[in-house]
């Protein structure tokens, strides 16, 4: 079954999101299907993060429901709520690591405060999780003796900590170089294409987004609401917006990462 096939996990209806009166995007419908890599697009400020934060029921809409895996996440509640947190990994856009710590003791960190585990348990499971990131050599490093690649490395494991089924990423790449991007890249594309991770990221990187997207949506300041919902590719070709046509073909071609490459 191909993730295009997949019973939605996230299915987002009528949402209308905004601070106070001032309303940022209106009227939002999606969804994000079971393994699937589901990209976030959009320009500076026009409400990604926000979105995602919703999503994650950290903001409550204005309007309209975020439905997880059957339950509105918006209008749940204490044990309900706190659940279904524990069925998402995040990792923010400012979502450093804390310096002060080992990579293992960031890692445990989400298990400490979610599980009742022996500390043997959790370590087991932390190194564990660094492994699945190629990580597992450096579980005693503190962030600042390793590159920032593998930082970010390290702040997806500390997402997966309690095993969760979905995986949100606000701008992983931001700050990376070109050659570690695409590191980045392969290694999200192998946890949805080997563990079958649904995976949400937020991105305008457009050689991770042709690399690693299933499927995008645009979010467009100007008019509140989504532009583009499709594969990239054909957005490309056959958006009815000029401009998300321009958008996606701003830069094609060398930079890409064969999906089939990295999928086998
Ligand atoms: N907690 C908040 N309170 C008020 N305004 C906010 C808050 N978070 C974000 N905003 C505003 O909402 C808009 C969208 O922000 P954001 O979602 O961070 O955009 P993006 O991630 O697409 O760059 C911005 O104008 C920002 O200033
Ligand atoms: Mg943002």
């Amino acid at each position: 079954m191909t993730a295009a096939e997949a019973e939605p996990v996230i299915r987002v209806e009528g949402l209308t999101m905004g601070f106070d009166d001032f309303v940022l995007m209106r009227d939002l419908n999606f969804e994000v299907r079971r393994g699937e890599i589901f990209v976030i697009l959009g320009g500076s400020g026009s409400g990604k993060s926000t979105l995602l934060k919703h999503m994650i029921g950290l903001y409550a809409p204005q309007a309209g429901r975020i439905w997880i895996g059957g339950e509105d996440i918006a209008h749940a509640d204490g044990a309900r709520l706190e659940t279904m947190l524990r069925g998402m990994g995040v990792m923010y856009q400012m979502g450093a690591l804390f310096g002060s710590m080992t990579l293992l003791e960031n890692v445990r960190l989400p298990l400490e405060e979610h599980t009742s585990l022996p500390r043997a348990a959790m370590d087991a499971v932390a190194r564990a999780r660094l492994q699945l990131v190629g990580l597992g050599a450096f579980a005693d490093f503190v962030p600042s003796e390793i590159s920032g690649g593998m930082q970010k490395r390290a702040a997806i494991a500390r997402a997966m900590a309690l095993d969760p089924s979905v995986l949100f990423l606000d701008e992983p790449s931001a700050g990376l170089d070109p050659i570690t991007s695409r590191e980045l890249d392969r290694l999200i594309l192998r946890l949805a294409r080997s563990l079958g991770m649904t995976i949400v990221i937020v991105s305008h990187e457009l050689a991770s987004i042709f690399a690693i997207a299933d499927r995008v949506i645009m979010l467009d300041k100007e008019s509140r609401g989504i532009v583009a919902d499709g594969d990239p590719r054909r957005l490309r070709e056959e958006s009815a917006h000029p401009w998300v046509r321009r958008f996606l073909g701003g830069e094609t071609g060398g930079a890409e990462v064969d999906n089939q490459e990295v999928s086998a």
